[in-house]
């Protein structure tokens, strides 16, 4: 039975972080962050804002997209790395603002590939239960809330936001066909993850191996770290890989990819796979000059733009590549009806 995603919506917060800005904190300046990773500005959440508050706003936006109110709603996921807190959910704080029936909520960590791995687990549960008829699966991050202001090479790339989709069947178990307007269907994903790069983009500190203590907070061990060069060299070599798979097993050449909606972290890495994969500049969503990388938000803000910016007709072939802390990746090929 064929899922679709029947609606999309995204949000970033209102306050806009400059390069130039950022260069008063750090040793940095505009010109070396715009060649090096292709980032203008990005957009920083209040204190007030919590990752949930970002994920409500992009949530309400995909629900009115797909013409539904939250009580239609039968399982919320969240796919985030910047929970509000380590328990209980995100999730179950997104359910609480909603409002919805009392269904279940639950959070996925896949850091940047959170999009491809929830989007797999909605259709799955879709597939797998007859009662569940609509899945809200939102992406978001407060990265600004995990991001070190005293590490250039790492707090110039970071930014907040949230996107969110609904996924559901053609039909309802009443047989009742989903609203109109643009549909994407979800062909195939594939997914993959290589716990040996676990310490190649990690917070080291916070869970149960090292708990907060004040030594981790005087090793600045609460905050993104990242190995930038080695990251960036399997970011570009798996990305390709990736998609390569995902086209080979779906019988597909990269001049029938009418749309690529990759993973948002650099500029380079975006152009370096398309060069590979021989995919044109104008075919490729980008929205990191002016979000930079928002983490699992990335693709499903990217996606949203595309989608209501009306670039997107009826019949085209998109796919969406991610990859990112685990180290984790994945493609969903997705067709828009
Ligand atoms: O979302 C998960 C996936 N994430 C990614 O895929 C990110 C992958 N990595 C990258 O995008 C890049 O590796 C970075 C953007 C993080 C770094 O770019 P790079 O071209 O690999 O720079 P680098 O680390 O090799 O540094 C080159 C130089 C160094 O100076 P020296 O040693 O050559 O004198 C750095 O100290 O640039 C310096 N540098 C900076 N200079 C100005 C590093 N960060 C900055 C900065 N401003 N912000």
């Amino acid at each position: 039975m064929p899922i679709f995603i029947c609606g999309t919506g995204s949000y970033v917060p209102k306050k806009v972080l400059t390069n130039d800005e950022l260069s008063l904190r750090v040793d940095t300046n505009d010109e070396w962050i715009r060649t090096r990773t292709g980032i203008r500005e990005r957009r920083i959440a209040s204190e007030e804002e919590a990752s949930s508050d970002l994920c409500y706003h992009a949530s309400l936006r995909a629900l009115e997209a797909a013409r539904l109110g939250p009580e239609a709603i039968d399982l919320i996921l969240v796919a985030t790395i910047t929970p509000d807190t380590p328990f209980p959910a995100t999730a179950c704080y997104l359910q609480r603002c909603l409002n919805c029936r009392p269904i279940p909520a639950l959070d996925i960590n896949a850091a940047c590939s959170g999009f491809p791995y929830g989007l797999h687990l909605a259709r799955q549960c879709l597939l797998g239960d007859p009662h569940c008829r609509h899945i809200l699966f939102v992406c978001g991050d407060k990265m600004s809330s995990v991001t070190d202001w005293q590490d250039r090479s790492s707090c110039v790339l970071l930014g907040d936001g949230a996107g969110a989709v609904i996924v559901g069947r053609s039909e309802d178990s009443e047989g009742n066909s989903p609203p109109e307007g643009l549909r994407l269907q979800i062909s195939d994903i594939l997914l993959g993850a290589d716990g040996l790069g676990a310490d190649q983009i990690i917070m080291p500190a916070g869970g149960s191996r090292r708990p907060a203590s004040p030594q981790t907070v005087e090793g600045r061990e609460h905050f993104f770290r990242m190995d930038g060069k080695r990251v960036f060299r399997e970011a570009v070599q798996v990305m390709g890989e990736c998609a390569e798979e995902i086209l080979r097993r779906n019988g597909l050449s990269s001049g029938e990819i009418d749309y690529l909606i990759p993973h948002q972290a650099n500029i380079r890495i975006i152009n370096a796979v398309a060069q590979h994969l021989q995919i044109p500049q104008d075919r490729i969503t980008i929205t990191l000059d002016r979000y930079g990388n928002t983490s699992t938000s990335a693709i499903p803000i990217a996606l949203d733009e595309a989608v209501r910016s009306e670039r997107i007709a009826r019949g085209k072939k998109l796919l969406t590549l991610a990859f990112g802390a685990g180290l984790t990746w994945g493609a969903a090929l997705l067709q828009s009806e």
